[in-house]
């Protein structure tokens, strides 16, 4: 069962870098709770402000991360992930996403992913240095 999913999950463990350098158990683990979804270019993820149930890891193409009044932050692609922060801080989105192309997205759910912070420190370790990147 888990040599399927790791086979299955093979692509976006290549293209995540955290996930290339982490250990086996935390990536299958990660890979049972990711479910995946496809957005069409200008399709939004959501908006600045909702509330957070959920981060993203993206696969195939570029999202762009944007203000409330829709200027551009930044333009994130294949092995970001994003998401976080409202998960982490248990506040509001801090800034809306849209998908720039085509995307495939991994989503994992905001109860899954308190489960893989409490059950693997190193993987909110990892969020809270982007996390301090972004803001900083
Ligand atoms: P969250 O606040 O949940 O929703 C919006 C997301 O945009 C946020 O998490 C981050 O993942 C992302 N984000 C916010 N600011 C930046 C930034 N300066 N650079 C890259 N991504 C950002």
């Amino acid at each position: 069962q888990s040599e399927l999913i790791f086979h299955i999950n093979k692509p976006i463990l290549e293209k995540v870098p955290f996930l290339k350098g982490a250990s086996r158990e935390l990536v299958e683990e990660l890979m049972n709770e990711l479910e995946t979804r496809v957005y069409v270019p200008g399709e939004r993820v959501f908006k600045a402000g909702d509330v957070g149930d959920a981060m993203y890891f993206i696969h195939k193409g570029q999202v762009d991360i944007l203000t409330k009044d829709d200027k551009l932050i930044a333009t994130l692609g294949e092995g970001f992930f994003f998401g976080e922060m409202a998960l982490i801080f248990e506040g509001p989105r801090t800034a809306g996403v849209v998908a720039k192309q085509f995307c495939d997205l991994y989503v994992l759910k905001k109860e899954s992913f308190a489960h893989v912070c409490d059950k693997y420190p190193e993987f909110l370790d990892h969020i809270h240095k982007v996390v301090q990147q972004r803001a900083g």
